[in-house]
């Protein structure tokens, strides 16, 4: 008997049940002992159908993503597939928690599939860069339909069991909590009616009608492509789904396998798999444990109602948390609660949820102009000006009002928060809570420890950021935490370019083709140049836009023109602005090709991030990556800059910036924890 396997029979049945945790992913271990279970189930004349079920929480959540990138081991996952599919008795998978990938592939080679309601079921390869590799592009569209697999494929969204039950993809729902015994009395009642050997394989009637038409491909390719924008998995799945249609099963699999491993081999698929882990680190802090008691977060205290506090408090509505919301007058406070009550109106106009949701997130707040209400609250973030007196006055005032244990947060994106701490008695309880615009919408809350911020406090932090729905990462103190301060400089650099004559359409162009959402003038014109420019003391081309009533998007247009379809132009205006400012202060003027504009914008960022690290500001170079992916849309199959930095390598980032240093200064000089490896041949990964 294997450690992960057992084998039982009940009544003619036998049951192989596996149990890997944490999610029983198909490592070669489990592998082989599945094989095995099976092995036993058919040596024994006493069994007439087999149930493959797994312990713990979770049915297989998919290949072993470890494995991928090193040498096979075998029995190989479509090796022990096809075995299954061929079982001369037949199979049921029993499902719970959630099957994925491989562990959903492995359900669609049983013959029979049951589910508790609540399991999910799901192909999500894509979001590592990969399609479903062991027959799960030829299997899915084969019950589902093209459209749909295509859909579930690409999107790589899990569907709950009763929505898989509608499409066909599972054959029995079963009760909570006895999923075991109702998947036995399945097999017993496929043995009593002789039920035959389904495999799925053979079916044809929903790829025939697509065969010899292409047109569903193409429109589907055609409504996506925005979506798919440089990422590579994608069309593959739509060309091993046209295999599908074209071609036989078995030739099928074959290309199926083929696109598998070349994206496999992918720096896409590289990337993502990197991702996929380096965002379960960030939670990891290596002197805080895992069971440090936490402070339970029931109610919670905002203020400040403008653009952050507005989003803040809409994430604690999301999930139920009451929110006491406090504002210097009645004005800015009904303004601050109009927003809010329209962006859920909004969601509710797009039937994201209804109209009663609405009602009763918010009835959840408590507005109050009276910092006093704040005394019951367990959680208290604070989102007034970015002003130091500002902030230091409502801390030293908010010590005296909020009860003991409660934590007190900053959302400030560049003041000291160790000084913001000291105006109280309490700086174990004081933390930064950075969440980033919109702050409903934007996965990144930077929690920033202080330096006598408490472990629980932090603790409490990182698990409430979970319940909330975004991505914590550890930032301490400086000006910027990790992802403003590691972006700032390609906001300096794209600023220099453009007065050296280099269009801010090219440099735009350039991230945008990078895999960035925009570049950064498109992002300044949609922030707005009022926002951007506000606390800029030299003259900027965005601070002179402004005063020509250049607004960016909202008003009069910025560094484009928008026609009312919000197509962009280039504007005149602002050409002429950047040639008087650049004259102004005597910049010589110096096109540059893409080759230079992407390093001048992006190596900086690495430098950066090299000092972030060094400093130990950031706990490692993958939180970083986190940060600025989740912050600032880098493109997730490039893996952030640190990763990026090792796929082009160190050495020639700090030859480039070398070079730029002799140029423009001394702001290029490399970090020397870059330079140091650069010269040893490493990676960011191995320090
Ligand atoms: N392989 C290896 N490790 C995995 C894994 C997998 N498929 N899935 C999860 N893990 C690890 C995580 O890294 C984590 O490890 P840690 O505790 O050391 O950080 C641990 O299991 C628990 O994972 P989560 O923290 O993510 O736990 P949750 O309960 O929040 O989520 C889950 C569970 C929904 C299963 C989530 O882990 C998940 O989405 N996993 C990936 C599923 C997936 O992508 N499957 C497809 C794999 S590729 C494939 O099957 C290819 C095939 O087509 C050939
Ligand atoms: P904002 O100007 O939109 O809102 C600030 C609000 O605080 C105003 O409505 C104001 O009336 C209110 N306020 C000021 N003093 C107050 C007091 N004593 N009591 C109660 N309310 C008071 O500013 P925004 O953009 O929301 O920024 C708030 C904080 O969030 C700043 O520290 C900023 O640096 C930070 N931040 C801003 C981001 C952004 O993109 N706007 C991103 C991340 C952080």
């Amino acid at each position: 008997m294997s450690d992960v396997m057992q084998f039982e029979v009940e009544n003619g049945v036998g049951i192989v049940t596996i149990d890997n945790p944490p999610v029983n992913a198909l490592s070669q271990k489990v592998r082989q002992a599945i094989l095995d279970g099976f092995e036993k189930a058919w040596a024994r004349d006493d069994v007439k159908a087999i149930v493959v079920i797994c312990d713990g929480r979770t049915f297989f959540a998919g290949a072993d993503i470890s494995e991928f990138g090193k040498p096979p081991l075998a029995p190989s996952l479509p090796d022990v597939l096809a075995t299954i599919e061929d079982s001369p008795k037949p199979t049921v998978a029993a499902l719970h928690g959630t099957a994925l990938g491989g562990g959903f592939e492995l359900a669609l080679h049983c013959h029979y599939r049951i589910a508790v309601a609540s399991a999910k079921v799901g192909l999500p390869e894509v979001n590592l860069g990969l399609l479903p590799g062991a027959g799960g592009t030829q299997r899915l569209p084969r019950v589902v339909g093209v459209e749909t697999a295509l859909d579930l494929m690409t999107g790589g969204r899990p569907v709950g069991a009763r929505d898989a039950f509608d499409l066909g993809a599972i054959d029995a729902l079963a009760e909570e909590g006895v999923l075991r015994q109702e998947a036995i009395a399945y097999a017993q009642k496929l043995i009593a009616e002789n039920a035959p050997l389904r495999r799925l394989r053979d079916r044809d009637d929903k790829l025939a009608i697509h065969r010899g038409d292409p047109a569903v491909f193409e429109a589907f390719r055609k409504k996506n492509a925005r979506r798919f924008r440089g990422f590579r998995a994608p069309e593959a799945i739509i060309n091993a789904v046209e295999a599908a249609v074209a071609l036989s099963y078995e030739d099928g699999v074959k290309r199926e396998r083929e696109l598998f491993m070349e994206l496999l081999m992918s720096s896409e698929s590289a990337a993502q798999r990197y991702v996929f882990f380096a965002e379960r680190q960030t939670a990891k802090i290596p002197d805080i444990s895992r069971d440090t008691p936490i402070r339970d977060i029931k109610k919670v205290g905002v203020i400040g109602a403008g653009t952050m506090g507005g989003g803040i408090t809409m994430n604690f509505l999301n999930v139920g948390v009451p929110v006491t919301l406090v504002e210097q007058n009645e004005d800015a406070l009904d303004r601050g609660l109009g927003v809010i009550c329209k962006n859920y109106e909004r969601s509710a106009k797009k039937g994201r949820m209804t109209v009663e949701d609405v009602e009763r997130r918010m009835a959840l707040i408590e507005p109050t102009t009276d910092l006093s209400d704040l005394a019951d609250v367990d959680l208290v973030i604070e989102a007034v000006f970015e002003s130091m007196p500002v902030k230091l006055e409502v801390f030293g005032k908010l010590d005296g009002i909020a009860k003991d244990g409660a934590i007190l947060a900053s959302n400030t994106s560049y003041l000291d928060l160790d000084q913001i701490a000291e105006a109280t008695k309490r700086p174990q309880d004081v933390i930064g809570l950075h969440f980033f615009s919109p702050a409903n919408v934007m996965a990144l809350l930077e929690i920033v420890r202080g330096a006598k911020t408490g472990k629980d406090v932090i603790q409490t932090a990182m698990k409430l950021a979970k319940k909330i729905g975004k991505t914590p990462v550890l930032a301490g103190v400086c000006p910027g935490f990790i992802a403003n301060r590691a972006m700032r400089p390609r906001g300096v650099e794209a600023e220099r370019l453009m007065l050296q004559g280099v269009s801010p359409a090219e440099i735009d162009r350039v991230i945008y083709d990078y895999g960035f959402a925009m570049g950064p003038f498109q992002m300044r014109d949609l922030v707005g140049l009022d926002v951007i420019g506000r606390d800029s003391r030299e003259k900027t081309v965005a601070g002179e836009l402004v005063a020509r009533g250049r607004l960016g998007q909202k008003q009069g247009g910025g560094f484009y023109d928008y026609d009312e379809h919000r197509n962009a132009a280039l504007s005149p205006v602002a050409l002429e602005v950047i040639r008087e400012i650049a004259a102004e202060k005597g910049v010589a003027q110096a096109p540059a090709d893409d080759d230079e504009i992407l390093a001048r914008l992006l190596y900086p960022v690495v430098n950066e991030g090299a000092k972030i690290l060094d400093e130990g500001v950031a706990l490692r170079a993958s939180d970083i990556d986190i940060a600025l992916i989740k912050g600032y849309g880098w493109p997730v199959y490039r893996g952030g800059p640190m990763f990026w930095a090792g796929t082009v390598g160190l050495d020639k980032i700090v030859a480039r910036l070398k070079e730029c240093e002799a140029r423009f200064g001394e702001a290029f000089a490399p970090a020397p924890l870059l330079e140091r490896l650069a010269s040893e041949g490493k990676t960011f990964a191995e320090v």
